[in-house]
């Protein structure tokens, strides 16, 4: 168990001040997970999977051990691991490497990052593979009813986000689940707001593939991320890239390669960047995953607090359970940029302002962009009191 203040001193970037409300773009690097990756570099600077010196063995060896570290973040086992650069990468592979084409259908929804719609978009471009974007409701949440009158025969997967990065909405990814597997559906989690920030099973949920960053709730370095496979599902999955490190024989006419999670990692991967995200993973189980999404519900309470200014509206639900550690926002007769530069300017507060990655979902809202703050265990509740205070200055001295 680590303390607010321990992970505090432990995380030097927030030493400079800086009143960092937007992790939900990325988080700050804690000390050890730094040391882990200069032991790296100081150390056994060597390759994986290839050498057999005693570099390269140790190398390996703790390249390989963050697979059971994530694995114990998400309930998973070591093997249905695969590393990728960020959470993108991880969906990306999904579009790429299930042998989807003309008469197949994918489901997505209209709260979807980018990064899990445009993979879809270019597959009915190229393969003629359907995709049909479900709606959500007022409050941004996905009805798993609409979500059901969307499958039909052809539905071969559903791709959802399992918290909206744009305003925060938290989905019922285990009732959708439910859905998929009652209709023989694949189902892919965009986790990327979940991991590291609550609880996340993908047992209990019952998902066939999860995506996630490394670089956000597990305070990972930024160039990591990965995507969990089930087992079974590993056979339904082409690799994205092939290349060195993944082959067990090639001819001039073929190849033969070695199996998951390892078939996914061709050329030199991001080792120090894997070996400093498992010693994130196990930072995270040091505070207690338990810990942070309760310390999250605290701080987000207090930040929709902002409500109660007369000029500002924040989007998403209203209900606590329905969220996760994001608040969007926009001040009235203020632009959102010009908001997040005031805050900025005026108290060293870093939040987000813009679409988010996720223009359909400002669409659905009818806004062009908000602003969004959110938050991590870290964060401090006088943190919070500033932002309030100085959103209330801005909305009383510029809004309307
Ligand atoms: C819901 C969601 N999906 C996907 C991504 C893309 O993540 P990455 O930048 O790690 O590729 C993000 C990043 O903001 C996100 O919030």
């Amino acid at each position: 168990m680590k303390t607010v203040e321990e992970v505090r001193a432990e995380i030097p970037f927030l030493r400079t001040g800086i009143i960092y409300l937007d992790s939900a773009a990325t988080t700050p690097t804690p000390q050890p997970v730094l040391d882990a990756m200069l032991e790296y570099f100081r150390e056994y600077s060597a390759n994986v999977g290839r050498g057999l010196h005693r570099a390269a063995r140790r190398a390996t060896e703790a390249f390989e051990a963050t697979r059971s570290k994530l694995a114990r973040v998400i309930n998973a086992e070591p093997e249905e691991i695969v590393y990728t650069k960020n959470a993108t990468e991880a969906i990306n592979i999904v579009a790429h490497g299930l042998r989807l084409g003309k008469g197949d259908k994918v489901i997505a929804t209209v709260l979807e990052h980018h990064s899990n719609l445009i993979p879809w978009q270019r597959l009915e471009r190229t393969r003629g593979v359907e995709l049909e974007v479900v709606g959500a409701t007022w409050d941004c949440l996905i009805e798993p009813s609409e979500v059901d009158a969307a499958i039909d025969d052809r539905t071969r997967l559903i791709a959802m986000t399992q918290v909206s990065n744009a305003v925060g909405s938290l989905q019922p990814v285990e009732e959708i689940s439910k859905l998929a597997r009652e209709h023989d559906v694949l189902f892919l989690v965009d986790a990327s707001q979940a991991v590291g920030h609550m609880p996340v099973d993908v047992k209990a949920m019952g998902c066939d593939f999860l995506a996630a960053p490394g670089h956000k709730g597990l305070l990972g370095p930024q160039g990591t991320g990965f995507l969990y496979v089930r087992k079974d599902r590993f056979r339904e999955l082409e690799p994205l890239l092939l290349g060195g490190g993944i082959v067990e024989s090639v001819d001039e006419r073929s190849y033969k390669l070695v199996g998951p999670p390892q078939v996914f990692d061709a050329g030199t991967p991001n080792i120090p960047g894997i070996i400093g995200l498992g010693r994130a993973a196990e930072y995270v189980l040091e505070i207690g995953i338990e810990r942070i999404a309760e310390r999250e519900r605290e701080l987000t309470a207090r930040m929709l607090k902002i409500g109660e200014i007369e000029q500002v509206q924040v989007y998403g639900p209203q209900d606590l359970k329905a969220r996760g550690g994001v608040v969007s926002f926009n001040i009235e007769g203020i632009g959102h940029h010009d908001v997040a530069a005031m805050l900025d300017e005026l108290a060293g507060i870093a939040v987000r302002s813009g679409h988010h990655c996720a223009e359909p979902t400002m669409r659905h809202l009818g806004v062009d962009g908000t602003v969004r703050a959110s938050v991590h265990y870290f964060n401090l509740e006088e943190e919070i009191e500033k932002f309030i205070a100085v959103v209330e200055q801005i909305a009383k001295e510029f809004g309307k």
